[in-house]
């Protein structure tokens, strides 16, 4: 009997350990990839009884005009040309000391030549004269590669083995279909790099209908992941607005879904 109780004790502990572990492995995650010229101020609030789930912003650049009261803005060190680095350090600064900013972005995409157009070794050494000097006074990410990058960002990882790097931000472009080569990619980087992942870019192609059925698979998925820290969906960018209702402010049906989703869920605020 006394065995029993103890049984019993064990369990009820296990249980309630696991209730809490699991409340704080709960966070919200959902970003916007957002160019300064598109409107995303109506992200934040609340839908239908449910608050957003949004609650941090970039724009590929160093410093922004349309930070969101709702968002952390995360400054990006883009590509190593002058016009880049010549204000990093200052606008970095900035962020941390008078933004709430806590993480810092660098390279992006660099293994593609019309993108930051890097090496791994060139990256390493960039990485340590701009990103290192940021090291304790915000979460550094690596270079963010796109879903073609594995051996660049293994290779990377190589080069730049000393380095302080806190987080891995991916990227991800593939067919609606292709949801579990999605979730197979980003546990691949889970593996690689034992560290926490971003997904900073990624969409489904297809309709707008396809790209919505895609969510209500891909944001579970996210949610779910302790390895996922935080991601953002493509379309809050010069290039496709799919997440605003023509050029917004309002948002789409699917801008609706992405932000108001409760957190685990990605079938929208109903
Ligand atoms: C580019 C950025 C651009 C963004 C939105 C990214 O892939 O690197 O420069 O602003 O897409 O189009």
């Amino acid at each position: 009997m006394t065995r029993f109780n103890n049984v019993t004790g064990y369990v009820a502990l296990a249980t309630s350990l696991l209730i809490t572990s699991t409340a704080a492995d709960s966070w919200p995650k959902r970003g916007l990839a957002a160019n300064d010229d598109v409107p995303i101020s109506q992200f934040g609030g609340s839908w239908n009884n449910h608050d957003s789930q949004v609650n941090w912003q970039y724009n590929w650049d160093s410093t922004t005009s349309q930070k969101q009261s709702f968002a952390e803005y995360v400054p990006m060190l883009w590509g190593t040309a002058n016009y880049h680095t010549d204000q990093w350090s200052d606008n970095a600064w900035y962020w941390i000391n008078n933004g709430g900013t806590g993480h810092l972005l660098a390279f992006n995409e660099p293994e593609r030549g019309d993108q930051a157009n890097l090496s791994p070794q060139q990256a390493a050494d960039a990485w340590n004269q701009y990103m290192e000097p940021f090291t304790g006074h915000a979460q550094l990410g690596a270079p963010s590669v796109s879903n073609d990058g594995y051996d660049w960002l293994n290779q990377f990882l190589q080069a730049c083995s000393g380095c302080h790097i806190d987080f891995v931000p991916i990227h991800w472009y593939n067919d609606h279909t292709l949801e579990s080569d999605f979730e197979n990619w980003v546990n691949s980087i889970c593996s690689l790099t034992g560290r926490q992942v971003w997904i900073t870019e990624f969409q489904a192609f297809g309709s707008i209908d396809d790209q919505s059925n895609f969510l209500r698979s891909a944001i579970p998925f996210l949610d779910n992941n302790p390895c996922v820290y935080r991601y953002s969906y493509f379309g809050t960018a010069d290039n496709s607005k799919v997440l605003l209702q023509d050029d917004g402010p309002s948002l789409s049906g699917l801008g609706v879904q992405y932000a108001f989703s409760p957190y685990g869920s990605g079938d929208g605020p109903n």
